[in-house]
């Protein structure tokens, strides 16, 4: 796609999760599309000119797409069904060919390439809050903003278990968008309870995170797009509580750094999960888009049938 028409298309996204929560309040099913130059306009499902239909549980490409955006559509489109009664979490690595996500040193700046950092950033402006763990929050200091692309900040949600963050680090006290603590309920003190801190019971090594999404859906936070490190995205994996979970590999080797997905053991190729899945090529790297709902038994043998990567630029 060229860069007129891939900006062109990014408006109609940031125009279907701006206007999906109001529209849905007066009509079930609507359509999105273009006239001329102007921002995408409101149009009945069936018009032959929708480029994006709401079908009131999902937005499916329309007919008035262009062919060329199809790709690049699909994998934004899952983010944008979420609903306060569904919300969607969707779990995002970039690591090296040995699945490492950062150095030994915790350097990760940077794994994949300036493509994968645009799609990250697309993500966090689709989605109403970015969730990271301490462990991120400690190596990078990262601000979490959407200051490669055009649209909304999220909300930024940092996890740490036991509070051992200084609360030094800059998203605690820039004005670029909010920024919420969760921690376990035991570090809070009664006159700290306030609207930048949640408390959440504890499980296993850290928190119970279906309270976490809970706490969070409750705020009006329906899409959650968890950008790391490792441990955080593979105890939202463990807890069955990701959608979709995007792997972005490059063809780089780390050697023993920080690892990525750490999950529990299987004993047989058997028992392995396989979900389906997409493949995006982002410059040199490849992004694996898992749907972690759609697993059936069937899934769990090798497929034949690979497709190739589609590329998005
Ligand atoms: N390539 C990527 O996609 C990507 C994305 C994000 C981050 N990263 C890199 O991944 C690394 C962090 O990931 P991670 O899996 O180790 O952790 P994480 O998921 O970001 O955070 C959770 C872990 O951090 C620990 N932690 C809590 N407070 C900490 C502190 N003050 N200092 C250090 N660790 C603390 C937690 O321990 P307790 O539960 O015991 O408190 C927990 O084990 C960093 O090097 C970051 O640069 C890479």
């Amino acid at each position: 796609m060229t860069e007129p028409s891939l900006d062109r298309i990014w408006t109609l996204l940031l125009a279907a999760r701006g206007q999906r929560d109001r529209l849905r309040e007066h009509s079930p099913t609507f359509g999105l599309s273009f006239f001329g130059d102007t921002q995408p306009e409101i149009t009945g499902a069936d018009d032959a000119n929708a480029a994006l239909v709401w079908r009131g549980d999902k937005f499916d490409a329309g007919p008035g797409l262009p062919p060329e955006a199809l790709d690049f559509v699909e994998l934004y489109l899952p983010v944008l069904a979420a609903q306060s009664e569904h919300p969607v979490v969707v779990g995002h690595l970039g690591q090296s060919i040995d699945a490492q996500i950062a150095t030994r040193s915790g350097d990760s700046c940077y794994v994949t390439g300036k493509e994968n950092l645009t799609h990250l950033h697309r993500m966090r402006a689709l989605c109403d809050a970015i969730v990271v763990g301490a462990g991120t929050v400690a190596a990078d200091d990262p601000r979490l903003t959407t200051r490669l692309v055009a649209g909304p900040n999220p909300v930024r949600i940092v996890i740490d278990t036991e509070r051992r963050l200084s609360g030094n680090q800059r998203i605690f006290s820039d004005a670029d968008a909010e920024t919420l603590l969760v921690c376990c309920a035991d570090r809070i003190s009664h006159d700290e309870l306030g609207r930048k801190l949640i408390a959440a019971p504890r499980q296993g090594r850290g928190l119970d995170l279906r309270a976490v999404l809970e706490a969070l859906t409750r705020r009006g936070l329906h899409s959650l797009f968890i950008e790391g490190g490792g441990v955080t995205v593979s105890r939202w994996m463990k807890a069955g509580l990701l959608d979709r979970l995007q792997i972005a590999t490059a063809p780089v080797i780390i050697g023993a750094g920080r690892p990525g997905l750490s999950l529990p053991a299987s004993e047989t190729m058997r028992a392995c999960r396989r979900p389906p899945y997409k493949l995006f090529k982002m410059g040199d790297d490849i992004l694996w888009d898992f749907d972690l709902r759609g697993d059936t038994l069937e899934s769990s043998e090798p497929s034949h049938h690979r497709q190739a990567p589609m590329r998005l630029h």
